[in-house]
This record gives C-alpha cells, structure tokens and sequence, in this order.
C-alpha cells in the first residue's frame, strides 16, 4: 500500500511494527513477549481488492470525552501510526457531528474536524463525512431553541452549504441522513427536530443542498438494523425510489452493521443487490460486533470465534457486491470502543485486543480479503503468524 507519512507516524514505525503483528486468540496478558514485528504491507488495506476502501472510524469527542485517557486521535501514537497504516478510508467518529461543529447558533467550530481531514489528506485516505441530518447528538440551542419552520430550514440549509463546501474534494462520501426511520419502518417524525417540524421533504432538500455545495460528493442515508431485507430496508428502498424518480441526488446506501453475537448473524447479499440494482453504491459504514463481557474478565474463547464468523459474513456480503466499494469498522483497539458504554454487559466488538494485537476477527478479514484480491500467495500474508 502506497502511504505518506506525517512526521509523526514516521516516528511511531517503530512502535506499529509492535503494535499489530500475529493473531491471538487469546486475551493479551501485560507479561507476554510483544508480538514480532510485521511488515508495513500487511494490514487489511494492502490486501483489499482494488476499489475497495477499508475505513475506521477515528476515535475523539462522544464517550472518549468521559475517560480517563487521552484524547486517542491527538494523544496516541500508536494508534495514529495504526489508523495510517490499516486503513484506506477514515470517518471522524464524532467530529463532524452538529454538538462539535456548531457549540451556538452563529458558531462553526472546525477545529477537531479539520485536524482529523488534514491527517486523511496527509495520508492518502478518503474520509466518510458523519453526518448532516439526524435526531442524536444535536445541540441543546438547536434542540430547545423554539425556532419556526423558517428559520430551522434556513439553520440546516446554512450548515449543510457550510460544511460540505469546505471540505469539498476532500470528504469523497457524506451520510446525508442518518437513521431517520424506526425499526418498524416509519420515520421518526418524534424525535427527529427536521422531520418533525419540516416534514419528510426535508430529506430530499437536504440532499439536494449537499449535491449543490459537492457535486462530487457521494451522498448516502445510512441507518442500523439494515444488514438484510426486512421493515427497516424496505422502508429505505422505498424511500431511494421515490428520491432517485424525483431526480433528488442520492448515491448510496450504508448499513452501519452494529452487530450483537446474541442475535443471528445477518444475511445481507441480497438486500445490498436490491439497492445496487438502483444504481447505488452501498458501504458498510461502522461495523462492530459485540460480545459478552462480566467485568475485567476476558470474553469466552468461543464468544471470540463466533464475533470472528460474523466479520467474515459481513465482509464476504460485501465483496460478493460489486457496487460494495467501502468497508468501515467501528473504531479500535477494545479500549477505544463505544460499545461497552451503551451496551451493558457487552463489549469487545473491534478487531484488535486493547494492546492493538490481533483478534481472529482480523485475521479472518485479512485472509478474505488477500483471497478475493488474489495475494493469498504474497509473502507478507504467507509469513503471518495467524492462530487457526
Ligand atoms: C457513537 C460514537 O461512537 C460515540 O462516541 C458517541 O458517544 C455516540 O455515537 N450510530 C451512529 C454513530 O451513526 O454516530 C454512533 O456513534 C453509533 C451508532
């Protein structure tokens, strides 16, 4: 993989050739030996079939906030020298969201975004842009500011012209809309402050607004629990329909894929079809897959195996598409994660222990991707050390 390296992550090398070499099944322990170092070229990326970008999330703002550690994006090297390294695509995991970027009504506050886009550019990767229009994260003045129809169109509009023309030709994807239906299928015209007091036309206009500041920019709604066909797909294939028959720009479908062990793994081949068939590029936009956890003690051994398959199921879904064109993981190393925040007596969910060693889960993705992209035989993927 071709990458530029910042001077910073030039000088943390040293510290990824330890960071991610082998695969362990077990829980890493602090007495083990550091794993032997690996070749630059073995990563997820290196092995991706062409067209194909492998993302992460890049951890800062949201529940990173309430920890004791620091801020991972600024504050770890190692974890920059990962992210740099692994990954062809970068989503700032909440940098771009409203309760960053807008702190008050007559502020725009780039800085933290800007950071993480600069870093994107520096290296080569393209950056998913999360997100425009959704019911979560929204600040209080906006949330509780009693504003007229009027002016909460003029308020989105401004926002969406604003921060998709500034990074213009630098962020390639934009979840437009994010979650906007319930899992039974309907909007959520409640909870929803641009729904709800605009009406479902919104959504159109938003898009709209976007294509008219990039029109480079692919725009996506991206929701979870739309892994496979069921109410809460149907209601976005009804909802693409109607926004491609109106000519309102919309290019992609993204199905987050917050996977729970406890529930079946999804079937999704079909449902990803069904909107490439629209002519949409579908992505997988934050996937992580949840295990049990019972305080401090490591997940059961089989729990590891099983959230491994589910990587493996979401990955070979994807390459099975070809309109599939980018596969983001939400966030790494374990310790970084936002799962055992929101999901009590789960966690786990990433692809690297907290010691950036790999999981199965990492190297079952390698291993798919080396043989859908043909490079089983390279030597950096021969000479992996990868627990069976
Ligand atoms: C999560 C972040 O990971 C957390 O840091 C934050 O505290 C809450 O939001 N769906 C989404 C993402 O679209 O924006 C959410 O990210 C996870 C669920």
């Amino acid at each position: 993989m071709e990458v530029l390296r910042p001077p910073a992550a030039l000088a943390a090398t040293a510290l990824l050739a330890l960071a991610i070499a082998g695969c362990t099944t077990e829980y890493p322990i602090a007495t083990e030996p550091a794993p032997t170092a690996i070749s630059e070229d073995d990563t997820l990326s290196a092995f991706a079939p062409d067209g194909v970008k492998i993302g992460s999330a890049v951890a800062g703002g949201g529940h990173h906030e309430a920890q004791t550690y620091p801020d991972p994006f600024s504050g770890d090297e190692q974890y920059r020298s990962v992210l740099v390294a692994e990954f062809t695509s970068l989503t700032p995991e909440n940098q771009l969201k409203w309760e960053y970027l807008r702190p008050t009504q007559d502020e725009y506050n780039f800085d933290a975004a800007d950071a993480i886009i600069e870093f994107a550019q520096e290296n080569g990767q393209d950056v998913r842009g999360h997100t425009l229009l959704w019911h979560s994260q929204n600040p209080g003045w906006l949330e509780q500011g009693n504003f007229t129809a009027d002016e909460l169109r003029e308020i989105l509009q401004d926002h969406i012209t604003t921060v998709v023309s500034r990074y213009a030709g630098k962020i390639q994807q934009w979840d437009v809309a994010n979650e906007i239906f319930d899992d039974a299928g309907g909007l959520r015209e409640r909870d929803n402050i641009w729904i709800r007091e605009l009406g479902p036309e919104i959504v159109a206009d938003a898009f709209r607004w976007a294509h008219e500041a990039d029109p480079d920019a692919l725009l996506f709604v991206n929701d979870y629990n739309v892994e496979q066909i069921g109410a809460k797909s149907d209601a976005y294939y009804t909802l693409v329909q109607d926004l491609l028959a109106q000519g309102v720009p919309v290019h992609g479908f993204g199905v987050q894929g917050h996977l729970s062990i406890q529930y079946p793994a999804p079937s999704m081949q079909a449902n990803l079809e069904r909107f490439a068939d629209l002519g949409l590029q579908v992505a997988i936009t934050e996937l992580d897959v949840r295990v049990p956890v019972s305080g401090d003690s490591r997940p059961e051994q089989s729990a590891i195996d099983t959230q491994a398959e589910y990587y493996s199921t979401m990955l070979e879904a994807c390459l099975a598409v070809d309109a599939c064109t980018s596969f983001t993981l939400w966030g790494l190393p374990d310790k970084y994660s936002w799962v055992p925040h929101f999901f009590s007596g789960e966690g786990a969910a990433t692809v690297l222990w907290d010691d950036f060693s790999r999981k199965p889960a990492y190297c079952d993705l390698q291993e798919l991707l080396a043989e859908k992209s043909g490079t089983t035989a390279d030597a950096a993927f021969t000479s992996r050390v990868c627990a069976a």
